[in-house]
């Protein structure tokens, strides 16, 4: 029973915050720590609950050997804060409804942005992943190109917590 808890949280849950899941998720698995860490996604928004992954962020995902086809897009609730130790939003505006949402500051500390994990993306102040889904497709792979940059930074912080 994996003791340590992240969920990613975008606006729709069909695109940025599932493709963070797998991307993490690999990466977990590469370093031995998936039995360790649970990780799933959800959307601040409610229009795509049920949903499977957008198919341009599937096509992205499958062209770097990412699997998201076994997604069902899913609402955050504010009484999950309980259940997670980590909440990544995706951009600033996820980022503020997920604090809007905190039912406490406990729960409030436990929100972060994805990219703070990305010392470059910290260096420039560009902290938002770009939502992609009014997009042309090129956006996709430029989405998973920052969010495996991200993912790696958070695997250090996170095997910190599972595996001093
Ligand atoms: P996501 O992309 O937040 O990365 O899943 C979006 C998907 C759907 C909508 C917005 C963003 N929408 O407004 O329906």
């Amino acid at each position: 029973m994996p003791g340590y808890r992240i969920v990613f949280v975008c606006l729709g849950n069909i695109c940025r915050s599932p493709m963070a899941e797998v991307v993490f998720r690999s990466l977990l698995e590469d370093a031995g720590l998936a039995d360790r860490v649970a990780v799933s996604s959800a959307g601040t928004g409610e229009w795509h609950v049920g949903e499977g992954v957008d198919r341009r962020a599937m096509r992205a995902l499958h062209a770097r050997g990412y699997d998201a086809s076994a997604h069902r897009a899913r609402q955050f609730a504010h009484d999950w804060f309980d259940q997670h130790d980590l909440v990544l939003a995706l951009d600033s505006a996820n980022l503020a409804t997920l604090r809007r949402l905190a039912p406490s500051p406990l729960a409030t500390e436990k929100v972060r942005l994805l990219r703070s994990y990305d010392a470059e993306a910290v260096r420039r102040g560009d902290l938002d992943v770009p939502d992609p889904h009014y997009g042309g497709p090129d956006g996709f792979g430029r989405v998973l190109d920052l969010l495996e940059r991200a993912c790696r930074g958070l695997l250090v912080e996170v095997r910190r917590e599972v595996a001093p």
